[in-house]
């Protein structure tokens, strides 16, 4: 939500800063701008809508200088226009800012009343008059943004020039993501590290209320009352061409293919088949810690919230704790009965959702232990746990979450068994045919993508559908929900996830030759058919007797599923807590050729960010 990037160095920077912000396109925005500080000083150059608007008019006339700022933004007060876009600036100062001004009424009318006319309906633009009015005073860029921040309630990443201070960036950050980059002769910030992957990747992750100056020459980092702080920088493992689409049509494409590589990664080096365990770098669980919890409280949003409700399966069957999952935005407004004997699992690909930070601090707050499962390293949510699983998956850039959701899958696992083995749940046996079972499933998802084309066709078959219901039981059932989450969110078709048992207590009435029915019925284990898989024929059946089409998802080998279906997709048979890893991926592929061939903007659908930093 929001990019923000900003550079300091020798280099004409336009260029630079529009690579960058190409960079932050995932996640999510309607306009985008930059300002330059040059001889001639500030030039500021806004467009409303896509990144190429933007170069059109830098086409015209490129702003020249070595100082900058740019930003891609995501609409939250005020439509998307060109007088909305940032960077905002008043009299020689321009801002680029991420997060919601709560006071900006208050102030607005304040500075009105002293005289200010504002150009924009958006809380930034009071930046820019507050930072100038506290420079009218004589104090210095740095002493006037301080002076701001201090009259302004709310979240931010902002970084500030002036043309005053030619070859100093400041930045500030309260809940919202801001990075700092070490170059050679130069500096960078970003909302995001693919903005500066190209470049460095030394970087330093601002913490709350973290206030810094940036130079070509070095990075001062102080408080807001200006007391210096140190910073340590750290090397982070992307490589810039893990944020490439390397020859794929669209990152999300790439994305699903990398998963068998993502999940190789998330498992490696954490798990041990002679001794039936996992050990878990970053999470310091012991027997002593987890015999004395009454429960786990996973918070999260979105995709990663799916994933949530497959771990409450994974850990109730391998550890036998109660696990309660809530969506991030009820759990922190309902007085949650929280304490020191539970263990809050936070789940979140970027580690910054707003939301979910704030239930975990409330969870915290409450006296409850925190883990973090997080894809970003050094994110708010990673910084403030007790504990980290991180997922190794890599940048995810497609704002349809795919790696994200299979390697947080994976963790779950691998967490479930650590929990089962310290409660003395599993025996070191049962231990070790599990994570057999995890060692195997890269090979499985590699197995599942020679089936594209077959899930292609469907995709095309099914892509004039307006609606679109997914079914699933038990491990499913979560599956049956990401689905339809995928496919509504890159393609616009109205899609619906059900427990499958449910259907027939409201969701069957919809169900006609104009509502096809995805349905996601492997056999429960390589062993027996099993209770789901009896069930969820008979579902099938349902939707057949009243002319509804199937498309369905079934293990292979199986006869009678492909009968009932007008498409049918083969999976690979695992342990079924870890089926869903595997089943999910034909929906992924599905709901990708869907939007591809209706000619959606898959990479950035409409009205989405990626990170969702605001609540
Ligand atoms: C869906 C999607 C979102 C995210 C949600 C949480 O494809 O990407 O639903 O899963 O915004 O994001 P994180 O995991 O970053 O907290």
């Amino acid at each position: 939500m929001c990019g923000i990037v900003g550079y300091v160095g020798d280099e004409e920077c336009a260029n630079l800063l529009v690579e960058g912000l190409r960079k932050l396109e995932y996640r999510g925005y309607d306009s985008a701008g930059l300002a330059v500080l040059g001889e001639k000083g500030l030039s500021v150059v806004r467009a409303k809508g896509k990144l190429s608007n933007l170069e059109a008019r830098l086409a015209e006339a490129v702003p020249r200088g070595k100082t900058g700022i740019g930003h891609t933004r995501w609409a939250t007060h005020g439509k998307p226009s060109d007088e909305n876009a940032h960077p905002h600036s008043y009299g020689g100062v321009a801002v680029v800012h991420n997060g919601i001004i709560e006071n900006h009424l208050e102030l607005k009318e304040s500075l009105g009343k002293a005289g200010h006319k504002f150009s924009s309906e958006t809380d930034t633009e009071i930046f820019a008059h507050l930072i100038h009015d506290e420079m009218q005073k004589g104090l210095d860029l740095p002493q006037s943004v301080r002076g701001a921040l201090r009259n302004v309630k709310g979240t931010y990443a902002l970084a500030v020039v002036s043309d005053e201070h030619p070859g100093m960036l400041v930045v500030s950050k309260n809940a919202s993501p801001l990075v700092v980059g070490l170059g050679e002769g130069c500096n960078f910030v970003a909302s995001d590290v693919p903005a500066i992957l190209a470049h460095t990747r030394d970087v330093i992750y601002m913490e709350e209320g973290d206030f810094a100056v940036i130079t070509r020459k070095g990075v001062e980092f102080t408080d807001l009352a200006g007391a210096k702080l140190a910073r340590p920088s750290r090397r982070i493992d992307w490589t810039p061409t893990m944020a490439e689409k390397n020859g794929h049509k669209h990152f999300m494409h790439k994305e699903i293919h990398e998963q068998a590589r993502a999940l190789t990664d998330t498992i490696r080096g954490r798990a041990s088949i002679e001794e039936g365990d996992v050990f878990l770098d970053g999470c310091h669980l012991d027997t002593k810690l987890v015999q004395k919890l009454t429960k786990i409280q996973i918070v999260a949003c979105g995709t990663s919230w799916h994933a949530s409700l497959t771990g409450k399966l994974m850990i109730e069957t391998l550890a036998r704790i109660p696990v309660e999952v809530d969506l991030a935005s009820e759990f922190r407004y309902r007085e949650p009965l929280i304490d020191k004997n539970t263990l809050c699992v936070a789940v979140s690909q970027s580690g910054e959702t707003a939301d979910t930070l704030g239930s975990f601090r409330e969870a915290r707050s409450r006296g409850a232990r925190g883990l973090a499962i997080c894809n970003v390293v050094g994110s708010a949510i990673a910084r403030e746990a007790d504990d980290v699983l991180y997922t190794h998956a890599g940048p995810e850039i497609g704002v349809a979450s795919t790696k994200a959701f299979t390697t947080q899958l994976a963790a779950f696992f691998l967490l479930a068994v650590r929990l089962g083995r310290l409660r003395g749940t599993l025996t070191p046996e049962q231990g070790r045919r599990h994570l057999e079972a995890i060692f195997e499933v890269p090979m499985l998802v590699e197995r599942v993508m020679k089936y594209e084309d077959l899930i292609r066709q469907a995709a095309y078959k099914f892509s004039h559908a307006r609606d679109l219901l997914f079914l699933g039981r038990g491990p499913q059932y979560p599956v049956a929900l990401e689905g339809a989450l995928k496919l509504k969110e890159i393609s616009y078709i109205h899609a619906e996830g059900y427990a499958a048992g449910e259907m027939k207590h409201g969701p069957i009435a919809l169900i006609d030759e104009d509502m096809p029915v995805m349905v996601l019925a492997p056999r429960d284990s390589a062993e027996e058919a099993g209770v789901n898989y009896e069930k969820i024929l008979g579902n099938i059946q349902e939707v057949r007797a009243r002319g509804g089409r199937v498309i369905a998802i079934h293990s292979e080998g199986d006869t009678k599923v492909p009968q009932l279906a007008e498409a049918a997709i083969p999976l690979p048979q695992t342990n079924p807590l870890l089926m869903p890893i595997i089943s999910v991926i034909p929906t992924q592929l599905f709901s990708y050729h869907v939007a591809d061939h209706r000619g959606t903007d898959v990479d950035q659908p409409r009205n989405l960010a990626k990170s969702v930093t605001v609540e």
